[in-house]
């Protein structure tokens, strides 16, 4: 946008003249940013914020042009805080408010007033909705895990007739659990696609490392926004940061009890009287999970989603080389070489060895297919990245497992590692 430079300028001389004025300085960022002076709009509303932190006009500008700057994770930062602030945000991005005309609470008193009676934020920041485009038909491989998933979840789904006679079987929500990389968000990705739901994924410790008293409000925005926007699958992951904080703040810890408790309320009420919103959870570390969310009717059945075996690997491999350039290969030697590996270090290897064939190709002037060549020295690069995981889980599936849902992972486990 275009802004008339004597116009800065007379803002400027003002502001120096009246050095405590923050709405005069407010509006000066916010025309620094439309003239493209990220910088100098940034250092305005930082000037600002020292002061005054919660000025959420002042935040609006620092986050806008923190964004243009690049600097994304401070954008969010602000952009988050702002909403916090001021929950009834009806456009991020709208004009400024005209200089004194209060909108900013004077004290800390006010600020809670506001958060007890507006309404919730339309649109969290927290998490991202999308309307996946896959469906289970692109996961590679994981056949057993999608047997599973589809008589815990889809078959009841499919089956109205079915669903009213049992009634609550669709009650509470599916946890996925097991080692990084193998798939457990890409398949709840994939099963949204399936159930042409909207996808909703939360990272759980993005609302608990928020100030304490948003958190609670964060997490009812969050349901409430999958209740409006369902069919909705809702995914929390890292759901074991819950049970981890608590105990760590066990004895001083009553606000995260508070969310906790919010958490569950929440749970049961989308769970019980929304047909429309799923809720799934992912972990890795299913043994920081709070017992309270493994109860019946919370997240009461679990699916153990392992590093894929041999088909699975060549199907993942085909997928992630697919409308690439790529010669004749033969993949299943690639699959028998990468035993234990996750869907994410066989994405990596596809990745390296595309990256050679473009090099390659740059350097020759002309393309130069992905070939076998290629791929093997990506493998001979990359590592295991499940390894420690196992050597922890071990431990609970050996010692740990008074409930028996370590069982598949313990035979797992007696399989491929001694
Ligand atoms: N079955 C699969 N089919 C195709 N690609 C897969 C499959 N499993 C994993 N991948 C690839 O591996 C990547 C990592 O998988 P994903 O992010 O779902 O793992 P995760 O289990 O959620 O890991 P984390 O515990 O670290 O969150 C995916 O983006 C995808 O590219
Ligand atoms: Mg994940």
């Amino acid at each position: 946008m275009s802004v008339d430079p004597s116009v800065i300028a007379a803002l400027e001389a003002a502001v120096a003249a009246d050095q405590g004025n923050n709405a005069l300085r407010v509006h000066l960022a916010g025309l620094l940013a439309d003239a493209g002076r990220y910088d100098d709009a940034l250092a305005s509303a930082g000037f600002v914020l020292q002061r005054q932190p919660d000025d959420v006009d002042a935040l609006l500008v620092a986050a806008r042009a923190a964004g243009a700057l690049g600097d994304h994770d401070r954008a969010n930062a602000y952009q988050r805080l702002a909403v916090a602030l001021q929950p009834v945000l009806q456009e991020p991005q709208r004009p400024l408010a005209n200089p004194g005309s209060g909108s900013v609470p004077d004290t800390a008193d006010e600020l809670l007033g506001r958060w007890h009676t507006t309404q919730a934020a339309p649109e969290p920041e927290i998490g991202a909705l999308t309307v996946p485009g896959m469906t289970l038909d692109d996961v590679g491989g994981m056949l057993d895990v999608k047997r599973r998933l589809d008589l815990s979840f889809l078959a009841p789904l499919r089956n109205p007739g079915l669903r009213a006679q049992f009634g609550k079987s669709l009650r509470g929500g599916l946890l996925l659990w097991g080692p990084p990389g193998c798939g457990k968000t890409y398949i709840a990705r994939a099963l949204a696609g399936e159930l042409r739901a909207s996808f909703y994924e939360v990272g759980l410790s993005d609302i608990l490392d928020m100030w304490v008293g948003s958190s609670e409000r964060n997490l009812s925005a969050i349901f409430d926004t999958a209740r409006r926007n369902s069919p909705c699958l809702l995914f929390f992951d890292e759901i074991d940061a819950l049970g981890h904080k608590r105990s760590q703040l066990r004895g001083g810890g009553s606000a995260m009890r508070g969310v906790v408790n919010q958490f569950l309320t929440e749970l049961d009420g989308a769970t019980n009287d929304n047909d429309d919103v799923f809720v799934l959870a992912a972990s890795n570390h299913p043994w920081d999970i709070d017992p309270a969310l493994l109860r019946p009717g919370r997240f009461d059945r679990a699916v153990l989603v392992l590093p894929p075996e041999r088909e699975a690997r060549e199907a993942i491999l085909e997928l992630h080389l697919r409308g690439k350039p790529i010669e004749p290969v033969n993949l299943d030697q690639i699959a028998a070489m990468t035993a234990g590996m996750s869907g994410a270090d066989l994405a990596l290897i596809c990745d390296h060895a595309t990256e050679r064939a473009m090099q390659a190709s740059m350097q020759a002037g002309t393309l130069r297919p992905i070939t076998q060549a290629d791929l093997l020295d990506a493998v001979a690069d990359t590592a295991t990245s499940v390894r420690s995981w196992m050597e922890t889980a071990r431990n609970y599936a050996l010692f740990g497992n008074a409930t028996g849902m370590y069982d598949e992972l313990a035979t797992y486990i007696k399989k491929h590692h001694r």
